[in-house]
């Protein structure tokens, strides 16, 4: 399995491209499911996840071809045959729970492995389920499988005990090909529930409110081909924003959408860092001395639970004490003992993690657990005395595109290390 090796110690500069957003292409490539004719999407990243969601749509009987270094994927679901996605490809990643909604609007009967828990949480998905019964779903849970029937889906008014991501796309879809009007209360605000509204109503849905807590879809007959544009990864600006301010470095950061980033720019200046926006660029200058902030992680426009690794690292270094509570994921502090293991001084107490700032860590072999908390391993050993491995980088190539080519290109003395 590939590593990475990083020599610790080096400001990044220079200028760094963001890759279209991975959480906003998944829910977009599998909205294809919904149309017949060709659609191409557009600054579609090259990750692994892409990957599999690609494998699940042809399994399913859909035409998908990539084009990796254009960054283009143009997607055919004219000859949808196969309403199953069998557990070998959901239990390589979640987000393929997404292709419920859709194929049960489209070919009236879906069958989808239960995805269970991962290192995270346990991650339920009774709130979608729950939704597609509301709007007529026979649903059922067999032998691993949900099971879900519907002659015609009826639109509903449907309100989420909690929001969710990914619960609030997959009714979106189902909901655009229902018979009616549908009502989503306490629905995510997540720009990559906007960008699959922008979608869906270029390919011809009826979606208003996208990007607010309710939304409403009036169903339609059938939907259009589409060209599409992946937004940028707010996740990976924010990773790149904290390794600028990590290793006091001047990093520009292009490609982006800062009306994205509220919550981090605001943290980030805190924290003593210069940081100055445009159209589609940010520039981050790393402070002399990274003072602590807390923060709490919570459903946009609050702080992202995906960057809660990237911002421990900043406070590990950080002059005083912080607070960081996570209130998404029950299980998102997996990364402390690895950060503990490097010198980080840090407590757990049920979802709160007081972080005692240090003056510097220190390199190790470290064991990545989840995506998000391989990227914090890696900023860990940008600023690292010495040198630092972070192992099980497969989780990295889930949803980081290139990113020791990226951190190369700033100067860090970073590379891929190839098993045999
Ligand atoms: N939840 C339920 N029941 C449900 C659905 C969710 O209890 O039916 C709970 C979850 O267990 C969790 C909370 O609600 O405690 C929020 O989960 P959500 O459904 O919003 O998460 P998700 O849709 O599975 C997406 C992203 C995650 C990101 C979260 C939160 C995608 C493909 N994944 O997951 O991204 O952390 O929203 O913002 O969009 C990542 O990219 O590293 C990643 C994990």
């Amino acid at each position: 399995m590939d590593r990475i090796r990083i020599e610790g110690g080096r400001p990044l500069k220079g200028v760094v491209e963001i890759s279209g957003a991975k959480n906003a292409a998944l829910p977009i490539l599998i909205s294809s499911l919904l149309g017949t004719g060709c659609n191409v999407y557009r600054n579609v990243p090259d990750l692994r996840d892409i990957h599999s969601t690609l494998d699940l749509l042809n399994h399913l009987g859909a035409d998908c071809r990539l084009n990796a270094a254009a960054h283009e994927v143009t997607i055919c679901a004219d000859g949808l045959i196969h309403p199953e996605a069998p557990y070998d490809l959901v239990r390589k990643m979640r987000a393929s729970i997404l292709v419920l909604g859709p194929l049960v609007a489209r070919l009236k009967t879906a069958r989808v492995s239960l995805p269970g828990g991962c290192a995270i949480g346990a991650r339920p998905i009774n709130l979608h389920l729950k939704g597609l019964s509301e709007m007529g779903a026979r649903i059922e849970l067999q032998h691993g499988y949900v099971e879900a029937k519907a002659d015609h889906l009826k639109g509903a008014d449907i309100y989420f005990d909690l929001v969710t991501v990914t619960g609030t796309e997959n009714l979106m879809m189902a909901a655009t090909l229902a018979d009616g009007t549908t009502v989503l209360r306490n629905a995510a605000r997540e720009p990559e529930v906007s960008a699959l509204a922008d979608t869906l109503n270029a390919m011809g849905a009826r979606i208003e409110g996208a990007g607010t807590s309710v939304i409403t879809i009036h169903g339609v007959e059938s939907l259009h081909p589409v060209k599409f544009r992946i937004i940028p990864d707010r996740i990976e600006t924010g990773t790149f924003m904290v390794a600028a301010a990590l290793t006091r470095g001047d990093v520009e950061i292009v490609g982006c959408e800062p009306g994205h980033l509220d919550a981090i720019i605001h943290k980030l200046r805190l924290t003593g860092a210069r940081i100055d926006t445009g159209p589609d660029r940010v520039r981050v200058i790393g402070p002399e001395t990274i003072h602590s902030v807390d923060i709490k992680t919570l459903p946009y426009p609050g702080f992202p639970t995906d960057m809660q690794a990237q911002f421990m690292v900043l406070m590990s270094v950080a002059q005083g004490l912080s607070l960081i509570s996570e209130t998404i994921f029950e299980n998102r502090f997996i990364h402390v003992s690895e950060l503990r293991r490097m010198g980080a001084d840090i407590t757990v107490s049920g979802n709160a993690a007081l972080i005692k700032g240090v003056p510097k860590l220190s390199g190790a072999p470290v064991m990545a657990s989840d995506l998000r908390a391989s990227a914090c391993l890696v900023l860990a050993g940008l600023i690292a005395e010495g040198v630092t491995e972070v192992q099980r980088v497969y989780h990295l190539d889930r949803g980081y595109e290139a990113m020791e080519k990226k951190f190369q290109a700033l100067g860090a003395a970073i590379e891929r290390v190839r098993d045999g």
